[in-house]
């Protein structure tokens, strides 16, 4: 096949690491471009030195470049409307308009969406006063989550043992602005309990095609503990694609979504990312998101066989219908080393040893915040650093294989979970010795 396609990944993390790392075995890559990037991502393709929300900087680039498919990684360029800039270019891009994207970009616009489309996810209260914020979770019992309506990098989501904790959410959301204007509404809802699951799915405005799903890893700390970040850890897949659970997720939330959207004038193109929890009485959508997860991409991305040249071109035709997904047997799994500090406050800086390119003996390091200093050497520039991610045969081999992978790699203070995939390793130790099933 011709190498004759010009690409450019927008973002700079382990997600876009993954990406870059994807288009890279597709036969069709001539040029490889990333902005901005990192210092793994160098390693792949050519670093233009052009943040994210650039737009104008970006579409100007893809002109001049004659950049044949832009994929667009995170949350922000979306929301800002980067996909209509390069449409109105004429510049084929991957990812929801930004009235699409108002499914990850606004909490309240996701939820009325979901009530009035029947998709099941929490009972909620939106709020855009802190008084009578204070005063609903002043009056509740219970573990509740209090949500900034607005993009927060992950961080905008508190999760509340009581009403004294809710109190202080809303405060710190509402009155002290910690996410800025992303705080000007709340949601506030009562906690699920359950297993999470991330299901992730390649849209084209009509068709939804879902990848396999991933278990994320979200809080800070093991055992589920701390602050919530970005993610820590993941791996896939974390369910069967044969179970009746599955199909009850495209029947009752992937496909309502997207069509959802197109009868309301948004049809959905890109990724659409269902953020899961597995309660009891089924499934619950805790949020959507508009692209690639980060870190669930890592692992997903690692197992398809399909050609994601192939598949995001469909979904740009309106013709996924037609392009069936393939996936390797195997398990991926990774953790994520952050510096000490985040997802708080944290220095940068701090140089990195030991074994980080991006493809080593079944091992991927996908690097997020990392930089070359002016020696040539590698150094931390970001609070997530890196993640070490492995593919196996079995669960325990990719877990166990990522671990061993974190040895191999040196960054002084650097923080990560020791739990990331315990929980099945133990259940499926256990059931080896006949005294437990997976349920
Ligand atoms: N891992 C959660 C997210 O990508 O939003």
């Amino acid at each position: 096949m011709a190498k004759t396609l010009r690409t450019l990944v927008i973002g700079g993390g382990g997600r876009e690491h993954a990406i870059c790392w994807a288009l890279r075995q597709s036969p069709q890559i001539e040029a490889l471009y990333c902005a901005p990037g990192n210092a793994g991502i160098a390693e792949l393709a050519t670093i233009v030195e052009l943040p994210d929300h650039d737009l104008r900087g970006l579409v100007d680039f893809a002109r001049k470049e004659r950049i044949d498919l832009t994929v667009v990684g995170p949350e922000r360029p979306l929301a800002e409307g980067i996909v209509d800039e390069f449409a109105r270019e004429k510049l084929r891009v991957f990812g929801p308009t930004a009235s699409a994207a108002r499914l990850e970009s606004s909490k309240v616009f996701a939820k009325e969406f979901m009530r009035r489309h029947y998709i099941p996810t929490t009972p909620y209260r939106a709020f855009d006063r802190s008084d009578e914020a204070l005063k609903f979770v002043a009056e509740s019992s219970g573990p509740l989550v209090v949500k900034a309506d607005g993009l927060a990098a992950g961080k905008g989501v508190i999760v509340c043992r009581n009403s004294d904790e809710a109190h202080l959410a809303v405060k710190k959301i509402m009155v002290e602005r910690a996410f800025g204007s992303a705080g000007e509404r709340i949601i506030v809802e009562r906690l699920l309990i359950g297993e999470e699951m991330s299901v992730m799915a390649f849209a084209d405005g009509t068709h939804v095609v879902p990848m396999i799903p991933a278990r994320d890893y979200k809080r800070a700390q093991d055992g589920d503990e701390g602050p919530n970040t970005g993610g820590m850890g993941a791996y896939a897949p974390a369910r069967s694609m044969e179970d009746d659970l599955f199909q009850e997720i495209y029947d009752h939330i992937l496909e309502p979504a997207v069509r959802g959207m197109k009868t309301e004038g948004s049809p959905f193109v890109g990724i659409l990312y269902a953020g899961l929890m597995l309660t009891d009485v089924g499934p619950r959508v805790l949020e959507f998101n508009v692209r690639f997860g980060d870190p669930e991409t890592q692992v997903v991305l690692p197992l398809l066989k399909t050609d994601l040249v192939n598949v995001i071109g469909a979904a740009l035709a309106g013709q996924l219908d037609w392009e069936p997904l393939s996936w390797r047997e195997d398990v991926c799994a990774g953790v994520i080393l952050t510096a000490r500090g985040y997802p708080g406050r944290y220095e940068g800086g701090v140089p990195i040893e030991g074994e980080v390119r991006t493809m080593n003996n079944g091992v991927f390091c996908f690097h997020a915040g990392t930089a070359r200093d002016g020696a040539g050497g590698l150094a931390s520039s970001g609070g997530r650093i890196l993640g070490l991610f492995a593919r196996s045969a079995t669960h325990e081999g990719a877990v166990a294989a990522a671990y061993a992978a974190v040895e191999r790699v040196r960054i002084k203070g650097a923080q990560y979970r020791t739990d990331i995939g315990l929980r099945v390793r133990r259940v499926v130790r256990q059931r080896r010795e006949g005294v437990a099933r997976i349920t």
